[in-house]
C-alpha cells in the first residue's frame, strides 16, 4: 500500500520571537543580519517553503504586550516575549506576490471584532492570494489584550458560544454571493445578478448582520479554517470548522489520544475523519552528525533565560507565576489556570517536574518536543511520531531564522521525499487542494 503523505506546515510570528525565546539573539540569527520587521524576510521564507513544498506559512498572532509576569511590561519587553508582535495579515498578500501555490494562513482573534468585518478582510485575503488563505480562528484569554479592546477577560464557555456564532455569520456572508453572480454585461450595463445576491439577516445573541457581504465570492468562497486550542470546547469548535488544527503533544502517547478524540468528535458533525488534518508542532535541530545536533541543542536551549521563560509561560497562562517559588512540583498545584500544564509538561516516570524546569521548557519550545539529529534521524522521529499519534503532518518552528527554515527545506526534506512520505509537487493550488480536501 502507498505510503500516505504528511502535511507540513511552517510556523511563523510577524515579530523577534517564535517558540523559542532564544531565535532573536541566536548566533546563526545574528550572522544572519536578521531583521524581522522588514517584509523582504517573509517573501524569502514563503519561497523556501514553496520550494520545500509545503502546505502553508502559518502566522500565529497576539494583541498584547504581556505585565502579567511581576505586574510589568519589563520582562515581556526586555526577553521579547512574543513581543512585540506586528499584524501578520497584511504579510500574506505581500508573501503572495513572491509565490504561486504556497498556503497562507494567519490568526485573528473572534473575541473582538465583527463578524462582518472577519469575513470581508479573509474574502478579500482569499481573492488576493488566489484561493491559498487560511484563518487561524482563535479566542482570546489574556487579560491584556481583552483591555486593549476595552473589554474585561472571558470565561471559556463564553469565548467558544461567541466564536461558534462568529464563525456562522461569516459562512453566511460568504454565502451571500453564489458564484455566478457577475454576471460583467457590458452591452446591457448589468454588472451582477442582483437574484443571486442575498441579505443574511442574522440575528443571535452576540451579533446582528444583516448582508449581504460586498466582496464577491471567493476562489475557497471564504479561507480554509485552521484552530489551535486544547480544551473539549475548542475539540469541539475544531471537529465542526476546521481544515486543520495545530496542536502541542509533547508525547506521541498523548498526541494518539488527542487525534482520536478529535477525529472521533467529527462523526457528530457529518464530518469524515480527513476533513480536518492535524498538525503536531515540532522543533527541528539539524546536524550533520548525532554529536552536532545534540551541541546544537544544548546552545540553544542554554540562551534561553529563566526569567524570560517564567515570563513567557505568564503571558501563555495569563497567571503571575512570580508567586511561586521555581522550586515547586508543578505537577501538585491546584490552582484552575494550572491545569493545562500538567498533561503537556510531564515526565514519563512520573517525576516531580519543577516550575524552574516547566518553565525553561516552555521559553525553549512552549512545549513543542525537539527532534534533534541527522536529516535522516529527524525523518525517523517524524515517521515514528505519526505512526504512534495516527496522522497528519507537523506545524515546523526553527530555533534560529532564517536559517533553520532553509536546513529543513533542503536536508530533510529531499530524504522525506525519497522515503514517499511527502509531495515531490503541488497537486493542486487552493489551501484546500493542500490540505487534501477538494
Ligand atoms: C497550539 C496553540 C496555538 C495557539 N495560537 C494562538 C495564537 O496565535 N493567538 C492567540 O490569540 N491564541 C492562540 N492560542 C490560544 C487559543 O486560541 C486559546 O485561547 C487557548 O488555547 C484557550 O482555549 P482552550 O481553552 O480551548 O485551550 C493557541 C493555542 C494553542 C493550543
Amino acid at each position: 500500500m502507498a505510503k500516505k503523505k504528511m502535511h507540513l506546515a511552517q510556523f511563523l510570528v510577524h515579530g523577534p520571537t517564535y517558540h523559542s525565546l532564544a531565535m532573536w539573539r541566536h548566533p546563526e540569527t545574528a550572522a544572519r543580519n536578521y531583521d524581522w520587521s522588514q517584509p523582504e524576510l517573509y517573501q524569502h521564507i514563503a519561497k523556501v517553503c514553496e520550494r520545500g513544498k509545503f502546505d502553508m506559512v502559518f502566522f500565529a498572532d497576539l494583541n498584547y504586550i504581556s505585565d502579567t509576569f511581576r505586574g510589568s511590561l519589563e520582562p515581556a519587553l526586555r526577553y521579547a516575549t512574543q513581543a512585540p508582535e506586528h499584524d501578520p495579515i497584511p504579510l500574506l498578500s505581500w508573501m503572495a506576490a513572491a509565490t504561486t501555490h504556497i498556503g497562507l494562513g494567519a490568526t485573528l482573534s473572534v473575541s473582538h471584532h465583527q463578524p462582518f468585518y472577519a469575513a470581508r478582510l479573509w474574502a478579500t485575503i482569499d481573492h488576493l492570494t488566489r484561493g491559498r488563505a487560511a484563518w487561524n480562528v482563535v479566542t482570546s484569554l489574556n487579560h491584556n489584550q481583552a483591555a486593549n479592546y476595552g473589554e474585561e477577560r472571558q470565561d471559556s464557555d463564553q469565548r467558544y458560544e461567541r466564536a461558534h456564532e462568529f464563525v456562522e455569520v461569516c459562512r453566511k456572508l460568504w454565502q451571500s454571493w453564489d458564484e455566478d453572480a457577475v454576471i460583467m454585461d457590458r452591452e446591457n450595463a448589468r454588472f451582477a445578478d442582483a437574484g443571486k445576491v442575498r441579505r443574511i439577516e442574522h440575528q443571535g445573541k452576540h451579533f446582528k448582520s444583516r448582508g449581504p457581504l460586498n466582496v464577491i465570492r471567493s476562489p475557497q468562497n471564504g479561507p480554509a479554517i485552521l484552530q489551535a486550542g486544547t480544551s473539549p470546547k475548542g475539540i469541539d469548535f475544531a471537529a465542526q470548522y476546521s481544515d486543520a488544527i495545530f496542536a502541542i503533544q509533547p508525547r506521541a502517547e498523548d498526541a494518539a489520544a488527542y487525534y482520536t478524540t478529535v477525529k472521533d468528535r467529527m462523526a457528530r458533525f457529518n464530518r469524515k475523519p480527513d476533513d480536518c488534518k492535524i498538525l503536531f508542532g515540532m522543533q527541528p535541530i539539524i546536524g550533520a552528525s548525532e554529536a552536532e545536533a545534540l551541541e546544537k541543542q544544548a546552545l540553544h536551549n542554554s540562551l534561553v533565560p529563566l526569567d524570560g521563560g517564567l515570563a513567557i509561560l505568564s503571558a501563555h497562562l495569563d497567571f503571575d507565576l512570580s508567586r511561586l517559588s521555581p522550586d515547586v512540583d508543578m505537577t501538585q498545584r491546584e490552582e484552575p489556570e494550572l491545569q493545562r500544564l500538567k498533561t503537556r509538561y510531564r515526565k514519563t516516570s512520573g517525576e516531580p517536574m519543577t516550575l524552574a524546569e516547566v518553565a525553561m521548557r516552555h521559553g525553549q519550545s512552549v512545549g513543542l518536543p525537539q527532534f534533534v539529529g541527522t536529516p535522516a534521524a529527524i525523518v525517523d522521529q517524524m515517521e515514528a511520531f505519526l505512526e504512534t499519534a495516527g496522522g497528519d503532518g507537523f506545524m515546523l518552528s526553527p530555533i534560529y531564522c532564517p536559517g533553520a527554515i532553509e536546513e529543513f527545506v533542503d536536508q530533510v526534506v529531499p530524504e522525506l521525499q525519497r522515503r514517499r512520505l511527502f509531495r515531490t509537487d503541488y497537486t493542486g493550488t487552493t489551501q484546500r487542494d493542500h490540505l487534501g480536501q477538494n
